[in-house]
């Protein structure tokens, strides 16, 4: 279990909150490019760390993540007109360029030059810079003098045709579904009837490491011979999880709110274009993809239908949950927690090990940042990691060589 104070820590993200002050560090997705794709097209609506915001793609192709509300009187600029200069809000006219400021204040024709300016720098709205990297808008939302650079998380720099990409609203806070995709054991129960035979077995090692990147989560599994066979996760902070697969495949957690939470889920290939069997498993939505609601972020299957189970398919036994998708089986036992769960209930067992330590680590990255002390995952070049496998002896603990055999993975794919 965890005390209430910790919970609070680890799951609130709104600006002002320790979680969220350290998110805001990092870049994080707003959308993917695609969306806003037109110059002077539709905005769009984001909402990212529990802030309401408008993307959009001005008429000369600048990207502006600008406050939803217009300083005027609070209307929104969703409904705005995308002009060349900026969008104007279509209240009284005022309009902003993508970096918040007022340009134009045709509703007060009255005023100087003089006082027009100054009008104009009251009225400035709060702007995110945003860049574009791997089909997705990526916005940074902390102090400017701290921006980092983007980093190298790999499905981003691979070509467009290496990569396929969705997401979908999992209505419930971020942490479980970073929690889920750290959780090993579940493997073997939750998403039983489709796991790989490895996988049946319940791992009974445990390891994580705190990393220049973020952590890494080691599980070994006995499969009765002379090694242990190691699955070896990285987490890259503040919430991306690599996942070692042919193809590869990521997760990114990135929160909407405190309840909501933007799950986008990608395949990836370093080195070639992924293959029509490739993308025909993954829109068979039996994977880590969910199919939506067209027109929407909210996935078919949701709590409002329970996912749509199939309770006679859970008792042939052909599929441990009645749940159709690798990715809605973790979606749906995530949301049935609670919209934030609370976690002064748990009763955690011996194979919560790495979900113990994992939260040991999150609460010592906000002291860290709390104390202005370095933080993992700026450099962009510690993201030169991937997940990985390997068997090594029984007794060896794999803490030694766990960081060379994450970067070493991803050095093969260069080549
Ligand atoms: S509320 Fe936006 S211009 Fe008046
Ligand atoms: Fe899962």
């Amino acid at each position: 279990m965890l005390s209430r104070e910790d919970n609070e820590l680890l799951t609130r993200v709104g600006p002002g909150t320790p979680m969220g002050e350290l998110m805001r560090r990092y870049w994080v997705p707003a959308a993917f490019s695609h969306q806003v794709a037109e110059p002077a097209g539709a905005p769009l609506r984001v909402r990212l760390l529990c802030e309401n915001l408008v993307l959009f793609r001005d008429g000369q192709g600048r990207l502006g993540l600008i406050d939803e509300r217009c300083p005027h009187r609070t209307a929104s600029l969703f409904f705005g007109r995308n002009e060349a200069a900026g969008l104007r809000c279509v209240y009284h006219g005022l309009q902003f360029d993508v970096a918040g400021h007022c340009i134009d204040l045709p509703c007060v024709p009255q005023l100087s030059p003089e006082q027009r300016q100054s009008v104009a720098r009251e009225l400035a709205v709060k702007a995110y810079p945003c860049t574009e990297k791997g089909g997705v808008v990526w916005a940074y939302m902390g102090p400017p003098a701290l921006q980092p650079e983007f980093p190298e998380l790999e499905w981003t720099l691979v070509p467009e045709s290496h990569r396929f990409a969705t997401r979908h609203i999992q209505e419930c806070n971020w942490l479980q579904g970073l929690e889920g995709g750290f959780d090993a054991p579940h493997l073997t129960f939750l998403h039983a009837g489709d796991a790989e035979e490895s996988r049946k077995v319940v791992p009974s090692f445990y390891e994580v490491m705190a990393t220049d990147f973020g952590f890494i989560v080691g599980t070994g599994r006995d499969l009765g011979g002379d090694d242990i066979h190691w699955n070896i996760n990285v987490m890259l902070m503040p919430f991306h999880k690599i996942i070692s697969s042919i193809p590869h495949a990521a997760h990114v957690w990135a929160p909407i709110d405190d309840e909501n939470t933007m799950l986008y889920s990608i395949n990836f290939h370093p080195s070639r274009p992924l293959t029509d069997d490739d993308l025909k498993r993954e829109k068979a939505w039996e994977g880590i993809h969910a199919e939506n609601i067209p027109g929407t972020d909210r996935a078919i299957q949701n709590k409002d239908n329970d996912y749509l189970i199939d309770r006679a398919w859970q008792a042939s036994g052909a599929s441990y949950t009645g749940i159709k998708g690798f990715g809605i089986q973790d979606c749906s036992i995530q949301e049935s927690m609670g919209p934030i769960s609370d976690r002064t209930h748990e009763h955690l067992l011996a194979t919560d090990s790495a979900i113990v330590k994992i939260r040991r680590l999150l609460l010592q990255t906000l002291r860290d940042h709390a104390a202005s002390r370095p933080l993992p995952g700026i450099n962009p070049e510690s993201f030169r990691v991937r997940s990985t496998r390997c068997e090594m002896a029984q007794g060896l603990s794999i803490a030694d060589q766990a960081v060379d055999l994450v970067r070493a993975d991803r050095m093969t794919a260069a080549e």
